[in-house]
């Protein structure tokens, strides 16, 4: 069995019908409308123990949802999860011990204690030996470049500074498996290096089982090595980066069809940038590869028309390119 087993998992919210404003709000104690809002829908997936999966997807797809039901913090509509054999809603405290959890979008520390001593308040929680401790906070403090702020109440740190100390608090007990929703959200690029290869560092030396939400190609590129994808609470793609990867590439194919038998003669005459290739179909037939990042579609349809009629033409976009870019168009960022 999978370390990490998710079957048939869904989580139905009631969200309230209101209208807008003070009147929405007054309307809505009255009727109670609920609308049901069917944030994970039927998914299923299995991990391996080491593995660095990216589970990603548009705002609002039901990564977050996944991921607190995952950890025990929310308990699922129906399906079940098993992790390392537990539930981690039931057996909330037994999972609690071999799970690291970090929101990016809030923080776990207390707010107005400095973050040595929640660090040290964790310690207790877990009841790691006070050598052990001092070991594994070195070694946090060094990786994730914390000696500068250790002394500041939570409240006090900047974002980069705050989600390296909460990385530090949810990891201090190393856990086994490691849920990261969105950790390098709004970091400038020197911090989200530094959690990057302090991510990579405890998946590939530790061999923690690596659960990751981002919007970050970056962060998928580096850490992971499969990719789910969820849409809508339905899961849209599961399998290795490499597959995505090698079909998320920039490489298109425009089909065409011409009037005159031409085509033996059209590849001398058209000007094509040399990363374009053309391919001679049959005497009126023929196809041009092209990378989409050096000439745009319409650019080759364009010095084709100058040399000859078109009767038809066609562009191939690789299947799940276009489910990428339909689902995330202007979500992933690149750095
Ligand atoms: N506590 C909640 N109550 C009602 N609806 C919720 C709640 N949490 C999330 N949702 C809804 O569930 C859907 C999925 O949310 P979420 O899992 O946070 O998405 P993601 O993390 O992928 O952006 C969204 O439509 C969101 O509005
Ligand atoms: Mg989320």
């Amino acid at each position: 069995m999978a370390l990490i087993e998710v079957r048939e998992l869904s989580k139905v919210f009631n969200q309230p019908i209101k209208g807008p404003g003070l009147i929405g709000a007054i309307k809505h104690l009255f009727t109670q409308d609920y609308r049901e809002k069917r944030a994970v829908d039927n998914i299923n997936f299995s991990i391996n123990e080491g593995e660095a999966v990216a589970y990603v997807g548009p705002n609002g797809a039901g990564k977050s949802t996944t991921i607190k039901m995952l950890s025990g913090i929310l308990t699922p509509t129906s399906g079940g999860i098993s992790v390392n054999g537990l539930d981690p809603h039931k057996d909330r405290i037994q999972n609690a011990r071999q799970i690291g959890a970090v929101f990016g979008q809030r923080t776990q520390l207390w707010q107005d204690i400095p973050v040595t001593e929640s660090l040290s308040l964790i310690k207790d929680i877990y009841d790691i030996p006070v050598d052990i401790f001092k070991q594994r906070l070195d070694k946090l403090i060094e990786l994730l470049g914390m000696s500068d702020f250790l002394q500041l109440t939570a409240r006090k740190l900047s974002l980069g500074q705050r989600m390296r100390a909460d990385l530090a608090a949810a990891l201090l007990h190393e856990p086994r498996i490691v849920y990261l929703d969105e950790p390098t959200i709004g970091l400038d690029i020197a911090v989200k290096q530094q959690v990057r290869n302090f991510v990579k560092q405890i998946n590939k030396e530790k061999e923690a089982t690596i659960i990751l939400t981002t919007h970050d190609l970056g962060d998928i590129e580096e850490l992971c090595t499969r990719l789910i994808m969820i849409d809508k609470g339905k899961i849209i793609f599961d399998g290795p980066l490499d597959s995505v990867v090698e079909k998320y590439s920039t490489e298109r194919v425009l089909h065409f069809q011409v009037k005159e038998s031409i085509v033996s003669t059209l590849s001398s005459i058209i000007h094509l940038p040399p990363s374009c290739r053309f391919e001679e179909k049959s005497s009126t037939h023929f196809s041009i590869s092209f990378d989409k990042s050096k000439i745009s579609a319409s650019e080759i349809v364009t010095s084709i028309l100058a040399v000859t009629d078109i009767i038809d033409f066609k562009l191939d976009e690789p299947k799940i390119e276009s489910v990428i870019k339909r689902v995330y168009e202007g979500e992933i960022i690149f750095s």
